[in-house]
């Protein structure tokens, strides 16, 4: 397929230049995605001892960072007319691709989990998606969509293969390098099912580094569930299989088979980064410890990046002195309430 891009300065970029894979500039559904705030923790910096910044990726219109991919991803697809789409989604991916599939007037089947929150599977149904709730695992759904886009002949647009999602998640680090005037963190920590925005990141700044902006990328390092780790088991040599999945509060990193692993593995080993796995109750703490101390509410997703930060500075793989940037990838509005 012969792709056409469009520069991405077209969009509001001062300086550095990225291209972003649409043809048409009319064709772009931004909502305002992107251009979220890096804000200074210094409540949690000082609990852990170091230099904490996050990345407000909840502040995207529909409530997480998944709006970066789901804009370019959901354009690209305008682009070649495609009128109709099936995907599959824990919740948030489900919800932001119903959105921009509303405002590019494109029919959505979203398959989910029967157990995921009910906020998420609501804010799928207002933007006029179709649903489909499937029992067992998350993968179960990925299995359920895939057979009914083959059996129905409608594109399966899954945000966890299509390079378009990626060509969205990318600017995430173009901004990070534009807002922190090229100091980039030593480290970013990124909570990790897919690998959505952990991979575009990885895009963004190996565009920089092309284009000799940057010397060095970040440390890139990535947190999962000790319930559902198979990216940590794989960085380690140790055996991962579906039966080793159990449940996580975790919903957004609860993905028992990642087709995208290796490439995961590869860029935790380019950029020098480390996976760790935190347990349900470190998640529990980090999601209320962020709401108590900086007066955040974010989902124990999101939590699950600063428990495994927690970790990281107490095996020294990060120094107290080092600056480490962590996205806050999802609303805690979006989840079940924490029992407090
Ligand atoms: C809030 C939140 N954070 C992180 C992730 C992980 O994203 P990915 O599966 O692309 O690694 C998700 C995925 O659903 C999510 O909803």
């Amino acid at each position: 397929m012969d792709i056409k891009y469009i520069d991405a300065d077209l969009l509001q970029w001062n300086g550095n230049k990225t291209y972003l894979p649409i043809s048409e500039r009319t064709n772009y559904l931004s909502l305002g995605e992107g251009n979220t705030p890096i804000v200074e923790l210094r409540n949690i910096g000082n609990l852990v001892g170091g230099q904490i910044h996050s990345k407000m990726e909840f502040m995207n219109p529909t409530g997480s960072f998944k709006d970066r991919g789901s804009a370019i991803m959901i354009s690209a697809l305008k682009d070649m007319n495609v009128s109709e789409i099936v995907e599959d989604s824990s919740g948030n991916a489900g919800a932001s691709i119903s959105a921009y599939s509303a405002r590019a007037g494109i029919k959505a089947h979203i398959f989910a989990p029967s157990t995921a929150p009910k906020p998420k599977l609501d804010q799928i149904a207002v933007y006029g998606a179709q649903t489909h709730l499937i029992e067992g695992a998350r993968d179960d759904s990925t299995k359920a969509a895939i057979l009914y886009a083959t059996s129905n002949s409608i594109p399966y647009a899954s945000h966890n293969l299509s390079p378009f999602f990626i060509e969205g998640t990318k600017l995430f680090a173009h901004e990070i390098y534009r807002d922190m005037n090229g100091n980039l963190p030593d480290h970013i920590v990124i909570p990790v099912g897919n690998g959505s925005l952990f991979l575009g990141a990885w895009k963004g700044f190996s565009e920089l580094k092309k284009q000799g902006h940057i010397n060095q990328i970040p440390k890139l390092h990535c947190i999962q569930a000790q319930s559902v780790m198979p990216i940590v088991s794989a960085a380690s040599g140790k055996k991962w299989g579906s039966d080793d999945v159990k449940p996580t509060i975790a919903g957004g990193i609860a993905v028992g088979s990642p087709p995208r692993l290796k490439q995961v593995t590869r860029v935790l080993k380019s950029s020098t980064g480390t996976s760790m796995s935190v347990s349900e109750n470190e998640i529990k703490k980090w999601q209320l410890l962020l709401a108590n101390q900086e007066g955040l509410y974010i989902e124990p997703t999101s939590a699950a990046a600063f428990a495994g930060t927690e970790k990281l500075i107490d095996t020294k793989i990060i120094q107290k002195s080092d600056s480490v940037l962590i996205p806050i990838t999802g609303f805690g509005l979006k989840d079940n309430p924490p029992e407090l």
